[in-house]
Parts: C-alpha cells; sequence; structure tokens
C-alpha cells in the first residue's frame, strides 16, 4: 500500500500565461475629464474606424477637385471633369433626339396615306403622337381623346368627322386649327345666329328643333316636326344636307344621329340654332414640327374612326 497521502500528490505547474480575463478587470486609462463623477476613458480608436475616416476625407478632397463643389458668389467650382447634372439631361435629351431624327425623317418624306402600310413607322409615329397629343391636344380634347360635349370639344374616337377623317383631312385641322385668326388656311365656316340676328322667330326655331329630334330618333312632336322639315329645308339643309347627314366641307355637323358636338337635347338643339356655335381650335404649324403633326395626326387617326 502507498504511503503517499493525497496532499503529496504531484500537482500541475503553476499557470504561468497571464489570464485574459485578468485584464478585462483593470480600468483602462481616463483623460481625468469627469463630470457628477462620470470619467471619461481615454480608449484609443479602433484602426478599422480610423482609416476609414481618412478615406473619407481624401475622398472628399478627391471630389471636390472632380466635381462641382463649393458654393462661390455666383455658381460653384466646376471641378476638372466638367460635369453637371443639366448637362447630363441635355445629353440625354440630345440622344433620344438623334435617334429619333431618322424617324422624323422618314415620317416627312412619307405619303400621309403610306404611313400605316410602314408598320415600324406607324408605331413609331403612334407613340410620337401619343406623347404630343398628352401635351398639346388633352387640355381641350381629354386625355383619351373623347373631348368635352359641354365645351363642343368634339370626341375624337369615333367615326363622326366635322371636318372630315382622312389622314389629309385630320391633318390640315390640325395643321391651321379651326376658325382661328392666326392662320388663313384655318378651316372656316360661320353658322347664321337664327334667332338672335332675326332669321327665324321662335316659333319657326321651336318647329325645326323638332324636326332635328325626328331626323335623330329622339321624342318630338309630329306636328312641329312636320312643320319644321320647310324650315329644315330652307335654312338648313345647304349646309347640314338634305337628309342631315352633315358636310365636311363646312364642318356642319351631321344632325340625323346621336353623336353631338354641343348636345343633342331641345335646349341645347334651341341654343345652337338661336345662338348659333362658333367652335375654335389653335393652329401648331409654328408651335410643332411637321413631322409631330404628321405623328399626331396618325396617333388621332387611328383613334378609332380614322377614314
Ligand atoms: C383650345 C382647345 C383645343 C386644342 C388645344 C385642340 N383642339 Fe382640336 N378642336 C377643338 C375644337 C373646339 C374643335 C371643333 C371645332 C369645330 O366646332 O369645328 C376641334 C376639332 C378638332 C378636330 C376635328 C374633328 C372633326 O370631327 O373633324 C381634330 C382632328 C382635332 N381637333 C385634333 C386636335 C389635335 C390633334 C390637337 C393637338 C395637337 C388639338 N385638336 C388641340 C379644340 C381644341
Ligand atoms: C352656313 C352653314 C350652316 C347653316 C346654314 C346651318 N348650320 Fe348648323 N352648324 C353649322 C356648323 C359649321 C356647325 C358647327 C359649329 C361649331 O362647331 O361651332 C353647326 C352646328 C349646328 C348644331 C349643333 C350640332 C351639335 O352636334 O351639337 C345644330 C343643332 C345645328 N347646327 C342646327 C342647324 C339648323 C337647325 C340650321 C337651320 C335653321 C342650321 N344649323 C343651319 C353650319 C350651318
Amino acid at each position: 500500500m502507498s504511503d503517499k497521502t493525497p496532499e503529496d500528490k504531484v500537482r500541475p505547474p503553476e499557470r504561468q500565461y497571464p489570464d485574459p480575463r485578468a485584464k478585462l478587470k483593470q480600468e483602462p486609462p481616463t483623460t481625468g475629464h469627469s463630470w457628477d463623477g462620470i470619467e471619461e476613458y481615454d480608449n484609443p480608436m479602433p484602426r478599422w474606424w480610423l482609416w476609414t475616416f481618412y478615406a473619407t476625407i481624401a475622398w472628399a478632397v478627391v471630389y471636390w477637385i472632380l466635381y462641382p463643389a463649393w458654393p462661390m458668389v455666383s455658381g460653384a467650382t466646376q471641378g476638372v471633369l466638367g460635369y453637371s447634372s443639366r448637362g447630363e439631361v441635355a445629353d440625354e435629351i440630345a440622344e433620344f433626339e438623334e435617334r429619333n431624327l431618322a424617324f422624323f425623317e422618314r415620317l416627312n418624306e412619307t405619303e400621309l396615306d403610306d404611313i400605316r402600310d410602314d408598320s415600324e413607322l406607324q408605331s413609331f409615329a403612334v407613340n410620337a403622337g401619343a406623347s404630343v397629343f398628352r401635351a398639346q391636344c388633352s387640355q381641350c380634347h381629354g386625355t383619351g381623346g373623347a373631348g368635352v360635349q359641354a365645351a363642343g370639344y368634339p370626341n375624337l374616337l369615333n367615326d363622326e368627322w366635322l371636318w372630315g377623317g382622312t389622314m389629309e383631312d385630320i391633318h390640315l385641322t390640325i395643321r391651321y386649327g379651326i376658325r382661328n385668326e392666326d392662320y388663313a388656311d384655318a378651316r372656316w365656316s360661320q353658322m347664321p345666329a337664327f334667332g338672335q340676328d332675326g332669321l327665324l322667330d321662335e316659333e319657326e326655331i321651336d318647329q325645326v328643333v323638332h324636326y332635328v329630334l325626328q331626323m335623330s330618333g329622339q321624342d318630338h312632336d309630329a306636328e312641329l316636326a312636320e312643320a319644321g322639315f320647310e324650315v329644315y329645308d330652307w335654312n338648313c339643309a345647304s349646309c347640314h344636307g338634305v337628309d342631315g347627314e352633315g358636310d365636311y366641307f363646312q364642318g356642319a355637323p351631321a344632325l340625323n344621329t346621336a353623336i353631338w358636338l354641343y348636345g343633342g337635347d331641345y335646349d341645347t338643339l334651341w341654343e345652337s340654332v338661336y345662338y348659333s356655335r362658333f367652335g375654335i381650335m389653335p393652329g401648331f404649324a409654328d408651335r410643332l414640327r411637321d413631322a409631330e403633326i404628321r405623328a399626331v395626326a396618325a396617333y388621332v387617326h387611328q383613334l378609332g374612326g380614322g377614314q
């Protein structure tokens, strides 16, 4: 049996290396500042933080040199790259212009009626025309081209036309407009103000309005309408047609359909006949480029009613 007691057991040597935890427990040095007993440690910044900080300073200096940076009395320092965000936009616009130029030339060189046979050109024209329409026409004709009846802005989606719905007709209408003073070639016609100018008395107007109601298939007084036929034949047929079919040449709307420029109820018809109307559309010959007018004509033509 061994006489060694447990106390005599060989012990492992004392650990000589420092315990890392011991160091943590040590208080770091302080800066000596103290506020209400709270002391400020004097820890060094982490390396990675410092270097990032220096890098941002270097970046700022490089940026000042390359790009517009410091505000001066008038404008700012320009930077050696000559960059400006306005210039960037101008470059982009110029790039688009250049891409469109070839199409614009092709549009100008193609006969109006042949544009739609060239599917690539047609699709360019319709897209470009749609954006012209949004900018120049929608305030009157509505964003979708449905018009505003109360104001006499015609619907461009149907196949009823005042001045004709071929490409040539539409193009001419857009180029010079209607009843404006700006273009000698503007479309022009004027319906007499039958009541206001004493051409018809109120009884005759009542009769002819009932005749128009009959012609357009609405409720009417048959007796008045019959008397109205004669008034119509004498005073209206020369412009609106014997059967009320309208006349593109005079921009006279058809009166024998359910589509109205100003409205087809009794009161509105009465007003149209008594005071007449004088719808004005501006011309675009000086406001848009030729190619843009051709494009927007192509757009309107394909809206639904092109002839
Ligand atoms: C200030 C309002 C106004 C603007 C802007 C305007 N129009 Fe018009 N447009 C009218 C009026 C009003 C008429 C109907 C005139 C009349 O009674 O004959 C009309 C008629 C037309 C017609 C003839 C319709 C038909 O049935 O024959 C076409 C086509 C047309 N506009 C296209 C355009 C296009 C395309 C633009 C944009 C480039 C445009 N308009 C801009 C007011 C406007
Ligand atoms: C000189 C040609 C002319 C004569 C004659 C004429 N009109 Fe018109 N009429 C027009 C024109 C052009 C318009 C469209 C006016 C505009 O767009 O501003 C119009 C518009 C109308 C309208 C509005 C139609 C709508 O869609 O809202 C009615 C209704 C109408 N005329 C009825 C008559 C009646 C009834 C007579 C006869 C008593 C008559 N017109 C005689 C040229 C004429």
